[in-house]
């Protein structure tokens, strides 16, 4: 197939690219750079350096694509909340004008990388998709919302497409040549590995006493190439020409935020300094997928467990302490 990536720059886009690659697909890159890589970008996939928005350029690259894997997006929630101007502009706005684009050219499938966050704080564990979408910040209503955008295109027949609300990533590629680099770090796996490096802030841990094993949240984890293996095939679903769906991305377990505390203890070998603080506002006590759609309709299953995650990520840290300063491929 002939996939645009978008957001390929980006940690997950990245990854995804190389594994699309390495599995035969030609892949071209559409990323700006605001907040991605270029020395992310696998140098078998052709990179194009502009926005989302720009029609001149969906206009010459559309054309003759089979797919697009649509991962570039805003992904900071507090930023989300001081601008959501700035959040609804970038994971709905300009992701339009290139669906609007898709459709002009005829490129009719499209895979969207949706969060759990549009979920909010359902009150039923696992997760479905069919659970009510309710986001309880700006971050998750932008995401909801171009999620509608796919599902009225879809009801008109001009695209199918497959949503895939993700649930916690992390990890590396296994050799740790590609890994995590956000400009602001907010994930808990990524925050724990810089501080063991001491390249990063101090940690802390919101909320001692939820109704959890620990008193700390629970949250479900999944490998970031176990991620990008889903991404390829849904787009081999899509290309199958099979209808267009949602499904959640996750392990189906549940950490607790100490287990993970321990796990990247254990990994580093580095006894990480953790200070404890009180709840932040909307941090639900627990968030753990229901995966059953996802190995039902796309036969995918995740392949890979914490211990897994924290050492690829912990490799990816360790031979690039500063991110991506110099090319890895
Ligand atoms: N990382 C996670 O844990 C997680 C969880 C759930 C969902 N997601 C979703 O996955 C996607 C990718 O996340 P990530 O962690 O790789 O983020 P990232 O910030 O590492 O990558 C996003 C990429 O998109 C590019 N980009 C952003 N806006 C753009 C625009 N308007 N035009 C062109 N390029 C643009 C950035 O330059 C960057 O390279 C996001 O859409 C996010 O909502 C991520």
């Amino acid at each position: 197939m002939r996939i645009l990536v978008t957001g390929g720059a980006g940690y997950i886009g990245s990854i995804s690219t190389r594994l699309l690659v390495d599995a035969g697909h030609e892949v071209v890159v559409l990323d700006s750079l605001e907040r991605g890589h270029r020395n992310a970008v696998d140098s078998r996939a052709t990179l194009v350096v502009a926005p989302l928005g720009d029609i001149e350029i969906l206009d010459s690259i559309l054309p003759g694509m089979d797919a697009v894997l649509h991962c570039a997006g805003y992904i900071d929630v507090a930023e989300s909340q001081r601008d959501p101007e700035l959040y609804y502009r970038k994971n709905l706005a300009e992701p339009s004008r290139m669906l609007d684009r898709m459709t002009l050219h005829g490129v009719g499938n499209l895979v969207f990388s949706s969060t759990a966050a549009v979920y909010g704080q359902p009150e039923t564990m696992p997760i479905t998709e069919d659970a009510l979408r309710q986001p309880i910040n700006a971050y998750g209503a932008s995401k909801l919302a171009f999620e509608r955008m796919i599902e009225l295109t879809e009801s008109v027949g001009l695209i199918r497409a497959v949503r895939l609300r993700y649930f916690n990533v992390a990890g590396a590629w296994p050799d740790g040549s590609l890994g995590e680099a956000h400009p602001v770090e907010t994930h808990i796996v990524p925050r724990l590995l810089k501080a063991a490096t001491g390249f990063g802030a101090s940690f802390s841990l919101f909320g001692t006493d939820y109704p959890t094993r620990d008193g700390t949240c629970v949250r479900d984890y999944i490998h970031v190439v176990d991620l990008a293996e889903a991404h390829r095939a849904a787009l081999e679903y899509l290309h199958a020409g099979d209808a267009g769906t949602v499904c959640n991305l996750g392990s189906g377990k549940g950490y607790t935020n100490r287990e993970v505390v321990d796990a990247c203890r254990a990994v580093t070998g580095s006894d990480i300094a953790v200070d404890t603080g009180p709840r932040r506002a909307g941090d639900p006590a627990m968030l753990i997928a229901s995966n059953e759609r996802a190995r039902k309709v796309l036969g995918w299953r995740p392949e890979r467990d914490l211990h897994t995650m924290v050492g690829d990520a912990w490799r990816w840290h360790t031979l690039h302490p500063e991110g991506h300063a110099a090319p890895v491929t």
